[in-house]
């Protein structure tokens, strides 16, 4: 296990545990005010959209064409900071990740 430290659509922060083998999209979901995550991790819904901390980005896989394409649709699209965590494996490297839920479209 792997702590996440999340920013809720609440603007509350909080430590979620996260199973290294799964996805950030999967160990966030069930907290409160989070993401919605439709598609159950298709990368086809766009509501597992997440800003992610600036010094964490390198640590990050890159993002799929696919990925790309449905980020950029939204409104609140962050070149840099803007994931789909569905599209995010859980390791090891990633214990402190620190992200924000995106807000609602
Ligand atoms: S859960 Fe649908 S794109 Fe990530």
């Amino acid at each position: 296990m792997v702590q996440l430290v999340v920013t809720n659509r609440d603007g509350q922060v909080v430590e979620v545990e996260a199973e290294v083998g799964g996805s950030v999209m999967e160990s966030i979901r069930d907290m409160d005010a989070s993401i919605e995550a439709i598609c159950g991790g298709m990368c086809s819904c766009a509501t597992c959209h997440c800003l992610v901390d600036i010094n964490w980005l390198e640590q990050l896989p890159a993002r799929s064409d696919d990925e790309l394409e449905l980020l950029e649709e939204l409104e609140c699209f962050d070149p840099s900071r803007s994931r789909l965590v569905c599209q995010i494996p859980v390791t090891e490297e990633l214990d402190g990740l620190v992200l924000t839920v995106g807000p609602e479209e």
